[in-house]
């Protein structure tokens, strides 16, 4: 017997793990994209042939698969009949309308994935579906599994590069029994790679995201600029200097006085994931860093981030940096917002987080923080704890 699964999303990455999925003989695939007319478009294409999915493996050779979801709909109620696992494979702007729309029709016992699920996935999640999220878990992983792209909408779309291993955490349910184990049941929906590594828990993996590095970066280089163009992309890594480099620090010292904080308060909770930004580097790539010998140098020097610039728009006059981008847009309410309100829960004081967030919610007019309480109006946009009336550490490892 076949296991439905449902996709949510018809971007890049909903496309690829559909194709991917609906290609397992023991999967049956639906999709949900809420987005325009998404749905219906992919649902034409569809109808007659199969999709085309372009896989480049780890040594570089490339297959392609032939294969379609067995129902691609706007229909939430639709989409959600027998599925016993969730996927929502879109950015995070966007997870709140899927869980909206799938709460009336979860049953218990489902597994619910955010694929990436990014700072403040499980929170919004169990806020929304309410008193179901004691039946179900709540699993996210720390970023897509591999680099895609849509070739054609719809009908073909191409894996470029699948990761080693990646990082998930699993939040279950007091009254949730998955008739599946987690890790293995998502291994064999993704395949060989990447290697999933089953973290010790949620809160641990919110307060280590990406945006932990993107807005501090930002703010370091943007927070006092003059506001005249400039004449190339300035370099992001390549380019961090001694006050980027204390920020990011300072942050890091922040984050891991929280999980101590944290760690105090609840005896059960192992929060040893959670370490400085510069062990990460080291621990990360210990090949590609060529001088180690402090956060500044390891960023500048690590050859995984040869040439990546910042997020720049082009003008008349020359480039200018562009607020609007994920660093900030994302990286802000769905990022750093969290891991303060996180810290926040923990007792413990974020003076260098304050001063990122007051900068970054004024780029973004929004406001999320006011001196260094998350009681801005905008609060409810973003996904702290506080943001869902949370007020406790408690609250957040009792589901
Ligand atoms: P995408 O940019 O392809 O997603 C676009 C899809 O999101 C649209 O097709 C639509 O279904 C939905 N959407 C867009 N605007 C919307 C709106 N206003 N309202 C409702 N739905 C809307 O995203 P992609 O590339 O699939 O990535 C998903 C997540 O994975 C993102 O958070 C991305 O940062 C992350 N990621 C992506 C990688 C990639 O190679 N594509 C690599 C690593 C991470």
């Amino acid at each position: 017997e076949k296991r439905r699964i449902l996709v949510c999303g018809g971007g890049n990455g909903a496309h690829c793990l559909s194709a991917l999925a609906a290609s397992k003989d023991n999967l049956d695939v639906h999709v949900l994209t809420l987005y325009q007319d998404e749905a219906e478009r992919w649902a034409k294409h569809v109808e007659n042939e199969n999709m085309k999915l372009t896989i480049t493996k780890q040594d570089g050779t490339q297959y392609d698969i032939f294969s379609k979801p067995s129902l691609i709909t706007k229909d939430a109620a639709k989409a959600m009949s027998g599925v016993e696992i969730v996927f929502l494979v879109v950015p995070a702007f966007a997870h709140a309308q899927y869980f909206t729309a799938i709460a009336p029709h979860l049953q218990p016992n489902t597994l619910i994935v955010g694929l990436p699920g990014q700072a403040g996935f499980e929170l919004q999640c169990r806020h929304i579906i309410g008193d179901k999220a004691s039946s179900c878990t709540i699993a996210a992983t720390e970023s897509l599994p591999f680099a895609c792209r849509i070739v054609e909408f719809g009908r073909h779309a191409r894996i470029l590069g699948l990761k080693d291993s990646l990082g998930m955490s699993a939040l279950k349910g007091k009254a949730c029994q998955l008739s599946f184990p987690v890790v293995e049941t998502i291994q064999g929906i993704l395949g060989e790679y990447p290697k999933l590594e089953l973290l010790k828990n949620y809160i641990a993996i919110n307060l280590m995201a990406d945006a932990n590095v993107h807005p501090p970066m930002m703010y370091g280089r943007w927070g006092n600029w003059d506001g005249k163009p400039l004449k190339e992309e300035p370099l992001f890594y390549q380019g961090v200097d001694d006050r980027q480099a204390d920020l990011l620090s300072k942050v890091s010292e922040e984050l891991l006085a929280a999980a101590k904080a944290i760690e105090q308060k609840r005896k059960d909770v192992d929060m040893s994931e959670v370490i400085h930004l510069f062990d990460w580097y080291k621990i990360h790539y210990p090949d590609q860093i060529t001088d180690k010998s402090s956060l500044k140098m390891a960023m500048r020097t690590n050859k995984a981030y040869d040439g990546l610039v910042h997020p720049m728009v082009k003008t008349n006059e020359g480039y200018v940096p562009n607020f609007n981008y994920r660093y900030t847009s994302e990286d802000v309410p769905f990022g750093m917002v969290v891991m303060k309100g996180i810290a926040d829960l923990a007792g413990v004081p974020t003076p260098a987080m304050d001063e990122i967030l007051a900068w970054g919610q004024q780029k973004l007019g929004k406001e999320y923080i006011v001196g260094s309480k998350l009681i801005g109006k905008d609060i409810g946009l973003a996904r702290a704890p506080q943001s869902f009336g949370m007020t406790s550490v408690d609250e957040l490892f009792d589901i």
